[in-house]
């Protein structure tokens, strides 16, 4: 069997650091593309000085060159500028729109039978924009955030309780914005809910630290935002589509009616295998919970609505 092709597509923090962990996996070849002259190239060079030590035996290749992320089974799109403090997701919306519909051109161009996986925020906005410019079908278009929300949410929660970090599972879903929705009631600790084991105040403690989990690391960056957890999170979703893991997870996806919401990348949970989306899971949420969650898409429309001239005839 050929071996498998994961291309990134930007090589700054998140892009790069996906690349290691994505390698530390020894699941596929990596190519790094970057407009920065030199940037992949180096950084994908030093990776390979590490592979001897760290074992992975995979071909790294750094690049400016889109053609070549040519037949890759899965492409990345971190691309795009990063946070700065007192700045919403929302306020990068035109400058990244402008990176990602281009990256979006050359992923159709060159790699048509890829799964594309978004990180560049706002994410969900972002989602839409790769849709549209590939023109990929809806399974094979899939936001990188609920993850990354989720693991925030597990690690406060093994840390409130001294627990152990890989016993929690946590659910959160919405956009990735101020308005995401962690769900209590579906976040367990080997398989005990946490509304069972905490007080109410402690968990809305935790719920309102999930919310602010990037803008915390951001005020202390200052020139930038979160990359480690961002970066195991993309890791994750690309191991699940490379290896068809079905990993359940909240991702973002373009949803069709589900929880009453139409024609909307949003956070929900879902399966992911070789497919990309394979299936998006329905849950029995309470009629508060299903409201945070309508309320977190319409802040995502209206960004969809502000980018409306990107989308052409749609
Ligand atoms: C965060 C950015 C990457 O949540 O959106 O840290």
């Amino acid at each position: 069997m050929p071996r498998r092709k994961v291309s990134i597509i930007g090589a700054g923090n998140v892009g790069a650091t996906a690349a290691y962990y994505i390698a530390e996996k020894v699941i596929a070849d990596i190519v790094m593309v970057d407009v920065v002259e030199g940037l992949t190239q180096a950084k994908a060079l030093d990776f390979l000085h590490a592979g001897p030590m760290r074992r992975y035996d995979v071909s790294i290749r750094g690049t400016c060159q889109f053609s070549e992320i040519e037949d890759s089974d899965v492409v990345v799109i971190t691309a795009g500028l990063p946070r700065k403090p007192g700045m919403d997701r929302m306020d990068l919306l035109k400058v990244n729109a402008d990176i990602v519909k281009s990256a979006s051109k050359s992923i159709a161009k060159y790699a048509p039978n890829s799964t594309v996986i978004v990180v560049s925020n706002p994410l969900d906005v972002m989602c839409h924009v790769a849709f549209r410019t590939t023109g990929f079908a809806v399974q094979r278009v899939i936001g990188m955030a609920g993850i990354l929300d989720a693991t925030r949410f597990r690690y406060f929660v093994a840390e409130e309780l001294g627990c152990a970090l890989t016993d929690v599972h946590a659910m959160v879903l919405g956009g990735h914005g101020d308005q995401m929705v962690p769900l209590p009631r579906f976040t367990t600790v080997a398989g005990i809910p946490i509304t069972q084991m905490l007080e109410k105040s402690i968990i809305d403690r935790m719920v309102d630290r999930t919310r602010k989990g990037g803008a915390e690391i951001v005020a202390y960056l200052k020139t930038g935002s979160a990359y480690y957890a961002p970066a195991a999170s993309v890791a994750e979703m690309v191991e699940a589509v490379i290896t068809d893991r079905k990993t359940l997870a909240p991702c973002a996806v373009y949803v069709r009616g589900e929880y009453g919401i139409e024609n909307l990348f949003i956070g929900l949970p879902v399966i992911l295998g070789k497919n990309g989306v394979e299936r998006i899971v329905e849950l029995d949420l309470e009629k508060e919970e299903l409201a945070l969650l309508h309320e977190s898409a319409n802040a995502v429309r209206k960004g969809v609505e502000e980018l409306k001239s990107f989308f052409a005839v749609h």
